[in-house]
């Protein structure tokens, strides 16, 4: 095989080799999440999808792409049209149910039939209605190109889903660190040029950032750290309870697990998961790493300093966070 134009490559290879390494892969390209929703039979549908993408403006054409192996895959090849709802960063609880196979979905849900009948999912960002353009073949899923009959646009931030975790979009720290510094003056921006806003911006991004670090000094990714962390809460969990207690989404527990069994941090008894010895002390060495995280970036900081920088943070929560 060619040699990689750069060799500090957290994985790489063979697509065929190791699918669950390719999905981790394509999973660095961050999306939006949607629920796509039609009518079969008079049975709302509705799947959990972040392959929706634009296609074309005129005519105005969006596309997705369905798993063969999803129970509702027929439903979309069939039915004449489907709804695209673009989800709120407060919409996590809708992604899981609609992710989760389950008999009824829509329990509870107060969907509306939209323009053509596929249902419409309260609180979201974005309605994009569509009538089945064309269902091509895609290795192992179909793609549904949908001609937009009808769109709406609502206010709010988008819920986005990077390398197997819930995400929101947030404003780059640059643009919220003020005005850029004169081209030639050269050097860094020190932190008390920096707005408030911008400094808090830039210290979660760079916390962010170290404590991934952490997790890959002892070989692991979020979606196992917070695996682990929900197992150490009890004696054993579930594979949907886990995805319950880790907020994440059933692939990425999916992915997950293996490796820990693997390594033997896990143990998996009929369909139930506990952490080893091995489990627990690996638990153990994560809280140190965060503990030690705090000490040796608070070091040099008085207490009451400390507690002034808290007490600022805590009117911020208070004052900024919605009724
Ligand atoms: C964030 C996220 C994005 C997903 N995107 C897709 C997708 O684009 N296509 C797909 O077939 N499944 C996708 N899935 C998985 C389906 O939602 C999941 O397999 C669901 O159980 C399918 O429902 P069904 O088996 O009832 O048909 C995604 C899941 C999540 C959590």
């Amino acid at each position: 095989m060619m040699a990689l134009p750069r060799t500090d490559a957290v994985e790489h290879g063979d697509p065929s080799a190791d699918q669950r390494a390719f999905r981790r892969c394509l999973g660095q390209f961050p999306t939006g999440v949607t629920v796509i929703t039609t009518v079969w039979q008079g049975n709302p549908v509705g799947v959990t999808a972040s392959s929706f993408s634009s296609l074309s403006l005129d005519p105005p054409l969006v596309l997705w792409s369905i798993a063969l192996a999803s129970r509702s895959c027929s439903a979309f090849r069939r039915s004449e049209h489907f709804a695209v709802n673009i989800l709120k960063a407060d919409q996590i609880d809708i992604s899981q149910r609609f992710s989760t196979p389950a008999e009824d979905k829509f329990k509870d849900v107060e969907w509306r039939p939209g323009c053509l009948g596929s249902p419409t999912l309260p609180g979201i960002l974005a309605l994009i209605e569509c009538a089945t353009e064309a269902v091509l073949d895609g290795g192992d899923h179909i793609i549904l190109v949908g001609r937009v009959r009808r769109y709406a646009r609502f206010p709010g931030n988008p819920l986005l889903y990077a390398q197997g975790r819930y995400a929101v979009a947030d404003d780059h720290p640059r643009l919220l660190a003020g005005p850029a510094p004169p081209s030639g003056a050269g050097g860094k921006r020190q932190a008390r040029d920096l707005r408030l806003m911008g400094l808090l911006a830039y210290v979660e991004m760079y916390a962010s950032d170290a404590f991934d670090r952490y997790r890959q000094s002892e070989g692991l990714n979020l979606a196992q750290s917070r695996t682990v962390f929900a197992l150490s809460a009890a004696d054993a969990l579930s594979m949907e309870e886990i995805v319950r207690r880790t907020v994440l989404p059933p692939a990425s527990i999916e992915d997950a697990l293996p490796g820990l069994v693997d390594r033997h941090f896990v143990a998996a008894n009929d369909g139930a998961y506990a952490l080893t010895d091995a489990g627990r002390a690996l638990c153990s060495r994560l809280t140190g790493h965060v503990e030690r995280f705090e000490s040796e970036h608070l070091n040099g900081i008085s207490k009451q300093d400390i507690a002034a920088a808290r007490r600022v943070l805590e009117h911020l929560y208070e004052r900024l966070r919605p009724a």
